[in-house]
């Protein structure tokens, strides 16, 4: 059975992440073809990036805490990248967590879900572009929340039931493509 991880993209203390997060992870697991798993970048701790060897060329990481993101993604086959928008990019926190690994990511597929007051697209085809050097293939199918319409008071997350069946959609690539991918794994 293939491991899908639900990665999230902010840090703050009253991020709205996590409540978007649990809920894509509350429709994956309608599903039997693979496991899904809530990894929260925060519980990491990870600190600002400051190794002095890029993880493209040594996986001997300096700080404690990137060893133990190392060790979860490596049994990763695949995520979904829980994203919201800041300053039209992502968070530096998810930008960290990212920069830290590297052949971890390799050779396995992601979606996105985004959110913002413009949907959180500038950020998801920021992180597209990102994930393009750790090899990481990104699905098309991408659910976009809007903080004005699936959010109340911009803070209590009560999405439009419609994004549930994108959700679907976009978990029936990254499980396609998560399994595809493994094979040229070594
Ligand atoms: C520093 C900062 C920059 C932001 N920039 C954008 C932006 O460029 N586009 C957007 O749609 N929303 C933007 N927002 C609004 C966020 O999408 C909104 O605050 C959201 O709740 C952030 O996610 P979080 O609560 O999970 O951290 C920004 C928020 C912050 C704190």
């Amino acid at each position: 059975m293939i491991k899908i991880g639900i990665i999230t993209g902010s840090t703050r203390d009253s991020r709205v992440n996590i409540q978007v997060a649990e809920w894509v992870k509350s429709i994956a697991e309608q599903r039997t073809d693979a496991e899904f798993e809530l990894v929260d970048i925060k519980d990491y701790n990870l600190p600002k990036f400051n190794e002095p060897i890029p993880a493209i060329m040594s996986q001997d990481y300096q700080a404690p805490e990137a060893k133990v993101w190392s060790k979860k993604i490596q049994e990763l086959d695949g995520f979904v990248f829980v994203t919201p928008e800041y300053n039209k990019a992502i968070t530096s926190g998810l930008k960290d967590a990212i920069d830290y690994l590297y052949v971890e990511w390799n050779h396995k597929a992601a979606g996105i879900v985004s959110y913002g007051s413009t949907l959180g697209v500038t950020a998801a085809n920021n992180l597209r572009l990102i994930l393009t050097v750790p090899k990481v293939a990104t699905v098309g199918t991408q659910p976009a929340l809007s903080l004005f319409t699936d959010f109340e008071e911009m803070t209590t997350f009560k999405p439009a039931p419609f994004h549930e069946e994108t959700v679907q959609t976009m978990l029936n690539e990254v499980v396609a493509w998560s399994t595809a991918l493994k094979t040229i794994r070594s």
